[in-house]
């Protein structure tokens, strides 16, 4: 059993970064203790880097694109996971079966479920600790820091494009290229649809083709609604970008009964008007990332497919670079840590 310190880093309030030292202890009842391997620097992390978390004053570790090899397990975890075994962590930390929600087979929205690296500790750590329930199986052939992004960006994405149903050959926009969008666009075109990549300025027109995009929308130059309708309307977009405002101009660019997956999490809101839901019975929805089996689901999609996150990959020291390289938005296209760096 490996014994003794890790370092973590620990994020206190508006967007201060502490390298800490802790002593691993034994996993709690229904944990394990997992040695990461690496993790990858979501956009959500604002909400613990930036304190917006009911507690801002008390440290957490960010970071919920984890993979690792399982150290230690608590009691009552049973066979299903063994020390030495890779492992994956996603943001909905595992459910607890007595909840209401699970009761009912919907673990996503399980009550009682901590949200890693923001209510509990995450990932941006040499070791962590996870329920059971949330352990993601990891295939032995996807590398950690290559498949990190995909356990909450890519699972984000794919949820989101499966749960607004569109026929193979559909028109499909996704936008905001950054993180989760440059994933969109790939698993859009591996489903089979035509897909529109949306981004501000050309800078990202050649690397949206690279990804697999049909087309591209720079939403500065053209409003993005007209120039989607132009294309013959989008059965479904996919929003990333963490802005309301820059997804209102996206609605009358729906086809008749389109869809509008709002996955970006975004300070302000988006202004709809009704006659653009009724005329045509568009609709708006949120989606939110998904549960470990369903990420299991994703990652061998993904591999089967070819979806691959483009990663830019940093020490553990280097957590605050890598985090300021995600929220600039200048990262191409996720920023992920590699513990063993
Ligand atoms: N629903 C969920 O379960 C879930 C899961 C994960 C993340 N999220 C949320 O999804 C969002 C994206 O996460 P991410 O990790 O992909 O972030 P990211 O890597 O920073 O990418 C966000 C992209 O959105 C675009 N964007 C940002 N600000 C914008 C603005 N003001 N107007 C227009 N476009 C803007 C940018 O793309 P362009 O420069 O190409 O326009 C940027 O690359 C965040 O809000 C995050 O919290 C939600
Ligand atoms: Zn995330």
């Amino acid at each position: 059993m490996t014994t003794g310190a890790y370092r973590a880093v620990t994020v206190t309030g508006r967007g201060r970064f502490e390298m800490v030292e802790r002593r691993r202890h034994e996993p709690p009842p229904g944990q394990v203790r997992i040695g990461v391997e690496a993790c990858g620097v979501c956009h959500t992390d604002v909400l613990a880097v930036e304190g917006r978390r009911p507690d801002p004053s008390a440290p957490v570790v960010p970071g919920h694109e984890i993979i690792g090899v399982i150290e230690a397990v608590g009691d009552g975890v049973g066979p299903a996971w063994r020390v030495g075994e890779r492992v994956g962590v996603g943001f909905l930390g595992g459910q607890d079966n007595a909840c209401d929600f699970c009761r009912r087979g919907d673990f996503v929205n399980c009550s009682d479920q901590p949200r890693t690296g923001t209510g509990v500790d995450g990932g941006y750590a040499e070791v962590t600790y996870a329920r059971a329930t949330g352990l993601v199986r990891i295939p032995p052939d996807l590398e950690a820091a290559a498949g990190a992004p995909l356990l909450c960006a890519g699972l984000t994405v794919y949820n989101a494009l499966l749960s607004a149903p569109a026929r193979p050959g559909s028109l499909v926009a996704v936008q905001g290229i950054g993180g989760l969008g440059h994933l969109g666009v790939q698993y859009a075109r591996a489903l089979g649809h035509r897909v529109v990549a949306i981004a501000r300025g050309t800078g990202k027109a050649r690397l949206a083709a690279e990804l697999g995009a049909h087309d591209y929308i720079d939403s500065t130059a053209a409003d993005p609604g007209a120039a989607l309708q132009a294309l013959g309307g989008a059965a479904v977009i996919v929003a990333t970008a963490a802005s309301g405002a820059s997804m209102s101009p996206l609605i009358p660019g729906l086809a008749p009964r389109g869809q509008l997956v709002v996955v970006g999490a975004a300070p302000d809101p988006i202004q709809v008007a009704t006659t653009d839901l009724i005329f045509g019975g568009r609709t708006v929805f949120g989606s939110v990332t998904g549960t470990a089996i369903e990420n299991e689901d994703n990652l061998r999609f993904a591999l089967e497919h070819g979806v691959r996150s483009h990663n830019e990959v940093f020490p553990l020291s280097e957590a605050p670079k890598a985090y300021d390289r995600m929220v600039s938005g200048e990262a191409r296209f996720r920023a992920v840590l590699d513990t063993r760096e």
